[in-house]
């Protein structure tokens, strides 16, 4: 759909975190080889981070590797808490930030989300950040209006390294839920930001990623990716099996 190579990412939220992902990430490398046209990323937990480095290495493959948070600060007294410095070290080159489950299950606002996409870019982790808004302001009428916020909030950092960082665009209601928005709903959110993007510059519009998250799966994936704005897929449920989420990456 555009000069853009296609992104599919993989969130597997809090599972997979012990020895499982090994063959979990060797059958995604495995498929990722298959269609080396489409870029793709996994994200396991903190835990599997370095395994699923490993096993990746192992297998020569070009799947990125993706941490699910991170802190926005290089080091010191934040019990808990890991750098972008050390997912470096764990051989994480991407993060997640902004996810839905972390807006509203741990409290982070747009501004944490937006010292987070700076403090990734400054370390040279690729942030995949997340945007999009709840049933309640979606029945309101004010979808558009949240997701500019959310944008509008981190906009200024993805453009200082245009094309590094990458949006997704995830309605909450449709996480997890088996409810994927339609093709249409989603595409006409996705050339809102795409419209952002272009405010700051033409550049950042043209080279950064927009990807569709919530309830993705093999049978919806053509339908969203063949829209004009939507670049890729940042899958969580149907991520944590290679075959199905093979399928994805093929529909990509
Ligand atoms: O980050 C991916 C995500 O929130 C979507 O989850 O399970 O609806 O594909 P799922």
């Amino acid at each position: 759909n555009s000069a853009r190579r296609p992104l599919i990412a993989g969130n597997w939220k809090m599972n997979v975190g012990g020895p499982e992902a090994m063959p979990l990430a060797a059958g995604v490398a495995r498929a990722a080889k298959e269609f080396s046209r489409v870029e793709v990323v996994v994200a396991p937990p903190y835990t599997a981070l370095a395994a699923a480095a490993h096993e990746l290495a192992e297998a020569k493959s070009e799947v990125g590797l993706a941490a699910q948070n991170m802190h926005p600060e290089v080091s010191g007294a934040f019990t808990g808490e890991i750098s972008a410095g050390m997912l470096r070290d764990s051989g994480a080159s991407w993060v997640i930030v902004g996810h839905s489950e972390r807006r509203q299950l741990f409290g982070e606002t747009d501004e944490m989300v937006t010292r987070k996409v700076a403090a990734a870019i400054a370390a040279e982790i690729r942030p995949i950040a997340c945007v999009g808004e709840t049933l309640e302001e979606r029945e309101a009428g004010q979808t558009l209006a949240v997701v500019e916020r959310q944008v509008r909030a981190f906009l200024d950092e993805l453009a200082k390294a245009p094309g590094f960082g990458v949006v997704a665009y995830e309605p909450v209601w449709a996480i997890g839920t088996g409810k994927v928005a339609s093709p249409a709903d989603a595409q006409e959110v996705h050339a809102m930001i795409r419209g952002l993007l272009a405010r700051a510059s033409i550049g950042l519009a043209s080279a950064t990623r927009v990807l569709y998250g919530g309830s993705v799966k093999a049978d919806n994936a053509v339908g969203l990716l063949e829209q004009a704005d939507i670049d890729g897929a940042l899958v969580g449920g149907a991520s944590l099996d290679a075959a199905g989420f093979r399928k994805i990456i093929e529909a990509a």
